[in-house]
């Protein structure tokens, strides 16, 4: 039976690199439980969320149930040259005239935000994307997102982020993706 979602109950608590690599198969389960990927993927993406960790301006939420299971977490890192979806997106923006804008100058990528389906649709999302981004570094958040209309999307545009790309390509997805941005720190 799926649980009533009670957006003021569960915990959400910011975990510290020693606490998110114990908690990773919890994690990973979350993410493709949440995205509908199959199992496998998990294993696939473990080297790149542990690697991530290293990365300069790191910070995860995550929320617990009452018997302290992982249902929710968001990540994020400040974006610089050379990693792979800084590069992805600079591409595009020099196709799509955007460069000038200067998104990628100074900017917290929102990498992973999921919540557990059975968790979903409470607020939940929203308060681990709060609490990731009140100590966030950099002049704006930057994310991508497969265009919608989803959830996410909901949530995103709730938040006041806009359009940096649309219908992108990353390389090796065939699938088209938003990358949507706004500037920091978020209102209350
Ligand atoms: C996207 C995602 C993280 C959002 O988290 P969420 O907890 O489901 O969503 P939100 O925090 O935005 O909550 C939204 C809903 O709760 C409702 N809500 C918000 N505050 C509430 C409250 N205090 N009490 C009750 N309901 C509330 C809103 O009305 C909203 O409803 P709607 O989405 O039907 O318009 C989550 O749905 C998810 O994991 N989706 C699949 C994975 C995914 O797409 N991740 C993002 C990839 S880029």
């Amino acid at each position: 039976m799926s649980a009533v979602p009670s957006p003021h109950r569960e915990p959400i608590i910011e975990l510290t690199a020693e606490q998110f690599r114990s908690r990773l198969t919890e994690a990973l389960n979350v993410y493709v439980t949440a995205m509908g990927y199959p199992a496998s993927t998990a294993q696939q993406r473990a080297p790149m969320w542990t690697a991530h960790v290293q990365r300069e301006g790191w910070r995860c939420i995550g929320a617990f149930d009452d018997r302290d299971e992982l249902i929710g977490l968001g990540y994020g890192y400040i974006g610089t040259p050379g990693q792979w979806w800084h590069e992805q997106v600079r591409r595009g923006l020099a196709l799509s005239g955007g460069a000038a804008h200067g998104w990628l100058d100074d900017y917290f990528e929102l990498t992973e935000l999921h919540v557990h389906p059975e968790y979903q649709g409470g607020g939940l999302g929203e308060r681990i994307l709060r609490k990731l981004l009140e100590s966030a570094r950099g002049a704006n958040v930057l994310l991508s997102t497969p265009e919608g209309p989803t959830r996410a999307w909901r949530l995103y545009r709730r938040l006041g982020f806009t359009d940096v790309l649309r219908d992108y390509r990353f390389t090796g997805d065939p699938r088209p993706f938003a990358v949507l941005g706004r500037p920091l720190p978020l209102e209350a």
